[in-house]
């Protein structure tokens, strides 16, 4: 860990969401019927540079577009934030997004940074610390998945807004995306504060299609370094050149499917345990749900939220919405 970085920090809360859950996580995963590794386990440093590089790519319009609404439309969205406010971003990545906001925002008191990745997670919050001296920058590292009682929100100064971009809530099914819009639903009555949230809409198959399976092949890196991860940390053997890249719209169940395919029969030992793959058998690693508005706004009102702004880009792709509880103290 860089302790130079994290004294440029105002704290830094670990939570520990650590090695010993990922090993628990490929072991259970690779048990079940159907095999699976939870996605939030793509985000090590490398895999966060990969991801930093899909929102680079022509066909990943998801970050450009959203990018594209944020500055389009800042003036409106930095009004709805209001001044003295504090930034809590879920899944801060690179920070990059909160810049767009902070740079128009009237007097913001502060940031907090949520994230799996350590490392990445405290040199991005450095940064910004250094590019906004006079904010208090925060860092979580944790899984914001799991559970919203991050010590670093008690007793935070400024008006809280919860931000969520880059349409991150489709990595839940609809009872987790709901749970989770629930809770934040709670943390807003008790704060006062309100939630800007990017969410990706269902659009035509084949662009959604090239977007999770790219032409430079960067999305098929990302997608195996889940495997390369487990081969270092975890002293997993997996054959890298034995599996595949497969992704997928499932129009179904409105979402995108992430896999990595087993080409061959072969079996994998990790901890003594031997997992068989017949050829074509799949991991599944990925889903990312696409919504409509009206899939969105039915979604919040389970939550007890109601979306009370959205801006979306001229061509449907991406929306942005703005919301407040709408019933206080509940
Ligand atoms: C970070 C969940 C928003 O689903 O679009 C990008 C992750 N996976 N390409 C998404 C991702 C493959 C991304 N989210």
């Amino acid at each position: 860990m860089n302790f130079q970085l994290i004294e440029k920090l105002e704290s830094f809360h670990d939570l520990e969401p650590e090695i010993e859950d990922f090993r628990s996580a490929v072991l259970r995963g690779l048990s079940a019927k159907n095999k699976y590794l939870p996605c939030k386990f793509f985000y090590d440093l490398r895999g966060s540079h990969l991801f930093d590089q899909i929102c680079e790519l022509d066909e990943y319009y998801v970050t450009r577009t959203e990018v594209g609404l944020l500055k389009e439309n800042l003036a409106e969205i930095t009004e709805c934030l209001g001044p003295h406010c504090h930034l809590i971003e879920f899944g801060s990545g690179s920070s990059s997004k909160v810049r767009i906001l902070l740079d128009e925002m009237e007097k913001p008191v502060g940031y907090t940074g949520i994230d799996i990745s350590r490392d990445h997670l405290i040199s991005s919050c450095a940064e910004l610390s250094n590019l906004y001296p006079n904010l208090g920058v925060r860092a979580v590292c944790g899984d914001y998945s799991e559970a919203l009682n991050i010590p670093a929100l008690e007793n935070s100064p400024g008006r809280p807004v919860a931000f969520f971009p880059g349409s991150s809530l489709g990595n839940f099914d609809e009872t987790d995306a709901v749970n989770f819009l629930a809770r934040v639903a709670t943390f807003l009555s008790k704060s006062g504060g309100g939630l800007l949230i990017g969410i990706d809409l269902k659009k035509d198959e084949e662009i959604l299609n090239a977007a999770y399976d790219d032409s430079k092949g960067i999305t098929a890196a990302f997608n195996l370094n889940l495997l390369v991860r487990a081969n270092e940390e975890i002293g997993a053997g997996f054959d890298l050149s034995a599996f595949d890249h497969r992704a997928f719209y499932n129009s179904r169940l409105g979402r995108i499917e992430m896999h990595l395919v087993s080409t061959k029969p072969q079996s994998v030992e990790i901890d003594d345990v031997t997992f068989s793959f017949i050829p074509g058998e799949t991991i599944h690693t990925e889903n990312s749900y696409k919504y409509s508005l009206k899939e969105f706004s039915s979604m919040c009102a389970k939550a007890g939220l109601q979306s009370t702004k959205v801006w979306r880009d001229s061509k449907d792709l991406f929306s942005v919405h703005y919301i407040e509880n709408s019933k206080p103290g509940a």
